[in-house]
């Protein structure tokens, strides 16, 4: 069933030529493209079914609440979670992790509190707990990097100093967007649960990687998006135990997440509408399903160790250029990060999309830690399941050819 070769062609834009060659897409870190169940499903909610949800007693509006409704239940079944109402439907995971910060973290972080985060963190699962603890007062502690220049990895025995009786919340990654690691987890949760301190989990990369299993990890927020795992854009998840959410106060105000309201007060609805004000992303949480079913068909196993493969050779091969450094994990399952001497690397990827080849450079969204790497930016390829072996022949010759160029 998972051949990378052959599932190619449920994926109309990997036809697509770039600069006159075949596109190899590398850069599923940024966002995966979509398999054609997902597309059709997308385009048959507006052919078909368009109607807003929970509000109207029509036809149309029944079959887009159930549909919708049922893609809650699948993302619940997906994760293992206890009930749907564990489930809320955001637009990404900057938004989920958003909503923790101002709704839980107002809430319940005071002038005393500390939060600890990693310096792996990507900017939306720092800014909200950087400026949470400025406006309250409280102290970000920050995991650091071990102090071995390679491989990457971050100090995760500096957690058991950093965190005391005032931590709140431990706010990590699943998996870095830029070095690739993947913080022992389980390890975590226990150590945090042993505190009464409560863990968040950015899962935007490791949801696409990983079968996550809600209940085994005992996580108590996990933040991820649709469209970095083949769903649309325009649609994050925030998984979250019923009783934090229950006791969390709305963190937007608006229709659809209401009991009732009279001119001085209003009563909210029970969870999960409570924290989805205004109209949803309807088209997205029901084409989501496809990506779930084709995930489920193609095994999150199987892809998992399709990319840690790909990873692995391209890592061995990238380790003969003298002239390459890499910022990646030993553990990386997916995503390599590394800088050219002397080339920046806009100007790798630049040549690269000459020969069809889409990979990102910049910073990733990851300030501190190129802070402490004292980089500007690195290129990073990342991968997924419709890559192949072909795919690092293609990007070792764009290399050849982008040292030649400079050299
Ligand atoms: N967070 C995405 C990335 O790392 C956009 O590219």
């Amino acid at each position: 069933m998972f051949n990378p070769q052959k599932l190619k062609k449920d994926f109309p834009i990997l036809s697509r030529k770039i600069n006159g060659h075949p596109l190899i897409y590398l850069d599923n870190a940024a966002t995966t493209q979509k398999p054609k169940t997902v597309i059709d499903a997308f385009k048959n909610y507006y052919e078909n079914s368009a109607a807003n949800v929970h509000r109207g007693i029509h036809t149309l509006s029944e079959e887009s609440s159930e549909q919708y409704e049922n893609a809650r239940k699948k993302v619940a079944k997906f994760l293992n979670a206890k009930s749907p109402n564990e489930i809320i439907f955001t637009r990404n995971t900057t938004e989920s992790i958003n909503l923790v910060a101002y709704s839980w973290g107002e809430t319940n972080i005071g002038k005393n509190d500390e939060i600890i985060t990693s310096i792996l963190e990507h900017h939306s699962n720092f800014i909200p707990w950087q400026q949470l603890c400025n406006k309250k007062n409280t102290k970000l502690k920050i995991i650091p990097l071990k102090k071995t220049t390679a491989p990457l990895s971050l100090d995760i025995s500096a957690l058991e100093k950093l965190i005391t009786k005032k931590t709140h919340l431990i706010a990590i990654t699943g998996m870095s967007n830029v070095t690739g690691e993947k913080p022992d987890l389980k390890k975590i949760v226990k150590l945090a649960h042993q505190n009464n301190t409560l863990v968040l989990i950015d899962a935007a990369q490791l949801a696409a990687h990983e079968q996550i299993d809600v209940q085994k990890l005992d996580a108590d927020f996990i933040a991820f998006s649709a469209h970095k795992m083949l769903g649309p854009t325009g649609l994050g998840v925030l998984y979250a135990k019923e009783k934090l959410l229950q006791a969390m106060p709305p963190f937007l105000l608006g229709g659809g997440m209401i009991k009732e309201v009279t001119k001085t007060r209003t009563i909210f609805a029970d969870i999960p509408q409570k924290f989805e004000a205004g109209t949803p992303n309807i088209a997205a949480a029901i084409s989501f399903t496809k990506a779930l079913d084709y995930l489920e068909k193609m095994d999150l196993n199987n892809i998992q160790k399709h990319t840690e493969n790909l990873s692995r050779l391209l890592i061995t091969r990238l380790k003969k250029y003298p002239q390459i450094s890499l910022q990646t994990a030993e553990n990386s399952n997916g995503i390599v990060s590394f800088t050219l001497k002397n080339i920046h690397p806009h100007d790798i990827s630049e040549i690269f999309n000459k020969h069809g080849i889409a990979i990102r450079a910049g910073h990733h969204c990851c300030h501190p830690l190129m802070q402490d790497l004292k980089l500007a930016a690195t290129a990073r390829i990342s991968f997924y399941l419709y890559n192949t072996e072909d795919d690092i022949e293609a990007v070792c010759k764009a290399l050849n050819k982008v040292i030649e160029i400079f050299n």
